[in-house]
């Protein structure tokens, strides 16, 4: 069987752990797919750049040309950001290529373009590490869930802000300290202001409610605070009432079914819910459905390997698609639900 060829694009933080992986369970890779894959370029911003593990002659700054170049099978993007990472996936659509993605930032915010631009190229857009890393969420949801009527979706799905907020509450460490700290490991975003803000969890948010609930939502749809005005005296109070504070991403659909809202925000925890136990840049999601009851999903949130992880499992699923000719789940059907940024629903722990 000819070899499937991968596109790289960006060796950061996520890209490099993908290539490295790619590599070192490359014959285990092949067989779950049933042919190699192979890397067939690599495209980053500063190219004499020593990248360990990476054949120098695949490196090239000319993203654009890459996704281009017609032989391309699968198109892994992370990069990160708006653009260019919009157009060259929708230009990897265009000529021929499926695309791996964990650009949160960007399917929170043109997901329904970029659906669309993939069923019109018959191709796959899958990006499971987009939302809370490593733990699997998006497929139980698409798929595992599909027949269920899931209502609710909360929990942690910010490693760096959970990192800080644990290093506050257990260490007495400062904000500042933390987030250069939660920095240095991999886990912020290339401006942290999207985590600490709240951005990368309501960009999280968005696409769990939209996939949940099987209806629009976009950033903008999402109430956001972030978590720095939390103080060390806030972390006090908390103590005293058997609490701690997290910051929560909550999806909900309304009693009546009518509408959903998904917000962000900082808020205490009892101690004794398992929310309150999550540390690091651990994130752990509670979805409720009708039939299932309660699921909690837990795991690595952020950080090259565990992100990695996800891509590859996504690309997995694509190469073997591309091989028998299938394509995955294209974006939820709509019950074109109206979204509120705050509902009336309560929100219990
Ligand atoms: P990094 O900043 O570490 O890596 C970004 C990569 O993209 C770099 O290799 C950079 O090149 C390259 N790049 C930037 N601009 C361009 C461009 N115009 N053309 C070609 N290459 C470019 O980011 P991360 O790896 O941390 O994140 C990547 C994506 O994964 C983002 O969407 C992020 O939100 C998402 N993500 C990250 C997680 C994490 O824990 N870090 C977890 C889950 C998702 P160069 O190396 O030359 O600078
Ligand atoms: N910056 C993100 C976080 C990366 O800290 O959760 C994982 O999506």
């Amino acid at each position: 069987t000819r070899p499937l060829k991968v596109a790289l694009l960006g060796c950061g933080v996520v890209g490099s752990e993908v290539a490295r992986i790619m590599t070192t369970h490359a014959d285990d890779l092949a067989a779950r797919i049933g042919a190699p894959v192979e890397l067939a370029g690599v495209a980053v911003r500063r190219p004499d750049k020593v990248r360990e593990g990476i054949d120098p002659s695949l490196v090239t700054t000319d993203a654009t040309a890459l996704v281009k170049r017609g032989d391309i099978d699968v198109v892994v993007e992370v990069i990160g950001g708006i653009e260019p990472a919009r157009t060259l996936i929708t230009t990897a659509f265009e000529h021929g290529a499926s695309v791996v993605s964990a650009n949160k930032a960007l399917l929170a915010q043109d997901g329904a373009a970029l659906h669309a631009a993939a069923d019109e190229n018959g191709k796959d857009l899958y990006y499971e590490a987009a939302v809370a890393g490593a733990i699997p969420l998006i497929r139980p949801l698409r798929e595992s869930l599909a027949g269920d009527k899931v209502n609710r979706v909360l929990g942690i799905v910010n490693g760096t802000t959970n990192f800080i907020l644990d290093k506050m509450d257990s260490t007495g460490a400062g904000y500042q300290e933390a987030l250069d700290e939660a920095t240095a490991l991999g886990y912020a975003e290339a401006d942290p202001t999207a985590d600490v803000e709240g951005f990368d969890a309501a960009a999280k948010a968005a696409i769990l409610a939209g996939i949940a609930f099987h209806t629009r939502v976009r950033l903008d749809d999402v109430y956001r605070e972030g978590m720095t005005e939390v103080t060390a005296a806030d972390f006090a109070s908390a103590k005293e009432m058997g609490c701690t504070i997290k910051l929560l991403a909550i999806c909900e659909r309304a009693a009546d079914g009518a509408s959903v809202t998904a917000r962000v925000h900082p808020a205490m925890i009892p101690l004794s819910h398992p929310l309150a136990s999550v540390r690091g840049a651990y994130n752990a999601v509670f979805v409720e459905s009708d039939a299932a009851g309660q699921l909690m999903f837990y795991g690595p949130g952020a950080g090259g390997s565990p992100t990695a992880s996800a891509v590859l499992g996504d690309l997995v699923a694509v190469c073997r698609n591309r091989l028998s000719g299938a394509t995955g789940p294209g974006e939820s059907a709509y019950a074109a639900l109206p979204v509120s940024p705050m509902g009336d629903v309560v929100t219990r722990y």
